[in-house]
């Protein structure tokens, strides 16, 4: 039921604190990620990777792209992300020792199942699905599973499944950091930073009232531009595939530093651009890369980390402040307002947003 909301939608966007507080419960304490918590002989399995294959399509290939930041930084394994319909056609090389992934919300995506029997005949050490639905196939066929606790995702766009799968992967961050040797006091604040994830969501999405007025600028437009820099690139990716598919409106996202190699020709007073800006030693530089989109005149919407120095506001466009929390769960939190921003765009617009035309939720055909 959607109760005292207008669409699914937005009720799925408000259930995140629990969902993601479900997805963490009896899987990480104060001493750290609890044992066994990825199915039979899974820590011990773990303990023999080397390196993470990690395949998925649509917004769950973006929690892979996060995942690879996190994994790549805690646990120092190479990490390589791919969506299922490439990597399924083509001969990929696996080292020794690689654990495959699948993330899938439904586990019955037909390109991510099928990659994954695939990946049978291609030597891995194991596969793992994250994945929200217990008795999919993707699970049933996985030699190991963490469960994301999302809860039915009846929206076509996904949401709370997409917070879930950070939640889950940043488990498995982790469970292998630890076990690469990651340092305690280090560790031990990442599980405590994760575990403040759902109250930091709640927190983003007091920003509702904000975002709701920052939407109608977006009413007449037919392009929009995000960026990032870092973990928060996969995020802006996340944020326009949101705004595509809910509003119609036509969104690319850019790794920031990419702009003057191209999409710096797109920007003029008509192209609104979106920027993630969390604090960190990336800020300066997608500072200066915002500086070159407001030389050319363009919109800029800044979702800015409350602890990171920015000027006030620019002169067109406006900066809104995200409580992100620390650097490990900043892009599961600066998710939310991007969700928040397509979805009122879109109400806006008068689209069908839990049903957007052409769309399926679940796609079981290639
Ligand atoms: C976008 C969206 C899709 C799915 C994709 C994979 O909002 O929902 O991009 O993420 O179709 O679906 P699952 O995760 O069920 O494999």
């Amino acid at each position: 039921e959607r109760g005292e909301y207008r669409h699914y939608m937005q009720k799925e966007i408000f259930e995140q604190p629990r969902a993601v507080a479900d997805t963490l419960e009896s899987r990480i304490g104060p001493h750290g990620v609890l044992p066994n918590i990825f199915g039979v002989g899974g820590d011990e399995l773990l303990a023999k990777v080397r390196g993470v294959h990690i395949i998925a399509c649509g917004t769950s290939y973006h929690a892979g792209l996060v995942a690879k930041y996190w994994i790549e930084e805690y646990a120092r394994l190479p990490v390589a992300v791919e969506v299922a319909s490439e990597y399924r056609y083509r001969e990929a090389v696996v080292p020794a020792d690689t654990l495959f992934v699948a993330i899938s919300q439904s586990g019955e995506t037909a390109d991510t199942l099928a990659a994954m029997r695939e990946s049978r005949r291609r030597g891995y050490l194991g596969t793992l699905a994250i994945c929200n639905v217990p008795e999919s196939s993707v699970v049933r066929e996985a030699d190991l599973k963490l469960m994301t606790r999302a809860g039915p995702e009846i929206g076509v766009a996904s949401t709370k499944a997409f917070t879930t799968q950070l939640a889950a992967l940043a488990l498995l961050t982790l469970r292998l950091a630890h076990e690469r040797g990651l340092d305690e006091t280090r560790y031990l604040a990442l599980c405590e930073q994760l575990q403040s994830l759902p109250r930091m969501i709640e927190q983003a999405l007091q920003l509702e009232p904000e975002i709701q007025a920052l939407a109608e600028h977006f009413i007449p437009r037919h392009h929009a531009l995000f960026l990032g820099r870092g973990v928060q690139f996969p995020v802006a990716l996340e944020g326009s595939l949101k705004l595509k598919e809910i509003s119609y409106i036509h969104a690319e996202a850019y790794p920031a530093g990419e702009l003057k190699h191209g999409p710096l020709a797109l920007v003029d007073e008509d192209m609104p651009v979106v920027a993630v800006a969390p604090n960190g030693p990336l800020l300066d530089k997608l500072k200066s890369n915002l500086q070159e989109v407001r030389a050319r005149g363009g919109e800029l919407i800044v979702f800015a980390d409350k602890a990171a120095p920015m000027d006030g506001n620019p002169s067109r466009g406006s900066v809104l402040r995200v409580d992100a929390g620390g650097e490990f769960i900043a892009p599961a939190v600066f998710t939310v307002p991007l969700q928040l921003l397509s979805y009122h765009v879109a109400v806006l617009r008068g689209t069908d947003v839990d049903q957007p035309r052409n769309l399926a939720k679940s796609v079981t055909v290639e």
